[in-house]
């Protein structure tokens, strides 16, 4: 491991308390961070104690000692992004931190701040000497992390990936999507493509459809403002939820890392095309801090997309998102074909579903047909489970730890191209352009009450 500083943006940030100082911490006791020095950056006034007293809480399993000697490895500036003076003192700052400790002169930097400040702290970031333009895929020897969203639109994230062109080489940009380095979502691709079961089956000619939900118990938890501009298509459909879609659709990458895997999710993102939709949102919505009065924000959306290639023409995939929803599940089902009618019997056979949940447990499970005990050709369905968290009881590497583990070894699977973005975006433009009606609905319900009829008319089932 390099000896390298972690340059983190957006250090008094609710992502920094709530998930990268935990994650860097789970690292660092797991000593995959021992050579490293973090410098946190915002424009608060604080210091590095009272940020940690906000993290720690974050933290389980916390020893106290390693703790702070965690602690005593991480410095605080205070530094205005927008003053290149200011800029240029970090910049200094760096290289004396990095001559303090001997380290290495490599650097990953974290932007998490919202996307309208990329373009100006990568150039600053340039043009003050923290990070050069590598010529070729090297190490991580520069690298900038960009959190999610990025952008609002294809054309806002078209203007950011033209700008970080001219700073970067794509091969130092890491555009996250934390979804992606969950165990189970990683998992996905391994299982379809090592298990011959699937594989073969994986198509139009027996599936059905596929649903892909994301349901939260949760509503915007204090973040009105930024939610607000967001609203659920733009905050977990454009990244979340497409991902999961391009995942369990993609052709067989060579290799499943980097660009190989990327090139494929690329393919299935820029072949979605929207069939039909309705939004909901939540009553009370409007009250919570931060929203506009008369805000039309969903904060729950049912769509229906089919992809265009052979593979999957006809399929609809049915994605379906909300908060305040009764339960919290982030899932994928597949609902495959039901079989000719022979057995008249037992006309029409119940289809077969594999269900693989990501959230809360991590699970795969398959629903088969089988005949019933005591009875001649009753049916009963029956559930195959495979539950990950039963069998693998290691505590499993959360996503930002993921995260940061792989830009520090240059591998890009979990990050998401410049293409790749730009393609979700405009799906997500597609869906904004026709003027979805937007419907409201109870806390702790399903959904608007338009949802059912909705299904029944697309041919959705209910699971
Ligand atoms: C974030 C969204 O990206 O994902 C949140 O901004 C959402 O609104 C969260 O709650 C869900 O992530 P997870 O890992 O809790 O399922």
């Amino acid at each position: 491991m390099k000896r390298g500083i972690i340059l983190i943006f957006g250090f008094t940030g609710n992502l920094c308390k709530r998930k990268l100082i935990p994650a860097l911490y789970y690292l660092f006791a797991e000593k995959k961070l021992q050579d490293m020095f973090i410098v946190g950056v915002a424009h608060d006034q604080a210091t590095v104690e009272s940020i940690a007293a906000g993290a720690q809480d974050h933290v389980e399993q916390r020893d106290d000692e390693l703790w702070k000697l965690f602690v005593s490895r991480m410095a605080y500036e205070q530094v205005d992004v927008q003053d290149e003076e200011a800029m240029a003192r970090l910049a200094q700052r760096i290289t004396d931190v990095e001559h303090e400790y001997t380290l290495s002169g490599d650097r990953l930097v974290y932007l998490a701040v919202p996307a309208y400040l990329f373009c100006l702290i990568t150039k600053r970031l340039k043009n003050v000497g923290i990070c050069k333009k590598m010529e070729q895929k090297a190490e991580w020897t520069h690298c900038v992390v960009y959190e999610k969203p990025f952008g609002h639109d294809r054309a806002s994230a078209h203007e950011i990936n033209a700008c970080l062109a001219q700073c970067l080489d794509e091969s130092q940009i890491y555009r996250i999507d934390h979804y992606l380095t969950k165990e189970l979502v990683s998992n996905i691709a391994l299982t379809r493509f090592t298990n011959c079961v699937f594989e073969p089956l994986w198509c139009n000619r027996y599936i059905d459809q596929v649903h892909i939900v994301l349901n939260e118990t949760i509503g915007i938890e204090g973040r009105g403002a930024y939610y607000d501009h967001y609203g659920a298509l733009r905050d977990v459909v454009q990244n979340h939820v497409l991902q999961l879609l391009a995942l369990v659709s993609m052709e067989s990458p060579e290799k499943l890392t980097g660009d190989y895997i990327r090139h494929e999710r690329a393919r299935i993102l820029e072949k979605i095309y929207f069939v039909a939709g309705l939004l909901g949102q939540y009553e009370g919505y409007q009250n919570e801090a931060g929203v506009q009065t008369g805000s039309r924000t969903e904060t729950f959306a049912a769509l229906i997309v089919m992809i265009q290639n052979h593979r999957w023409a006809g399929v609809p995939f049915f994605l379906r998102t909300g908060k305040c929803m009764p339960r919290n599940e982030v899932a994928i089902a597949i609902k495959f074909k039901q079989v000719d009618c022979l057995l008249l019997r037992n006309c029409p056979v119940p289809s077969d579903w594999l269900t693989i949940t990501v959230s809360p447990d991590a699970r795969f499970s398959l629903q088969l047909n089988m005949k019933k005990p005591g009875t001649a050709d009753e049916l009963v369905q029956v559930a195959m489970d495979f539950c990950h968290s039963c069998m693998f009881t290691i505590r499993p590497t959360q996503a930002y730890e993921l995260i940061i583990q792989e830009a520090l070894m240059g591998e890009q699977t979990g990050a998401v191209r410049s293409d790749e973005i730009e393609y979700a975006w405009k799906c997500i433009d597609q869906i904004y352009a026709s003027g979805l009606p937007l419907y409201t609905y109870k806390k702790g319900t399903a959904g608007p009450e338009q949802l059912a009829s909705f299904m029944y008319k697309h041919g959705i089932q209910e699971r």
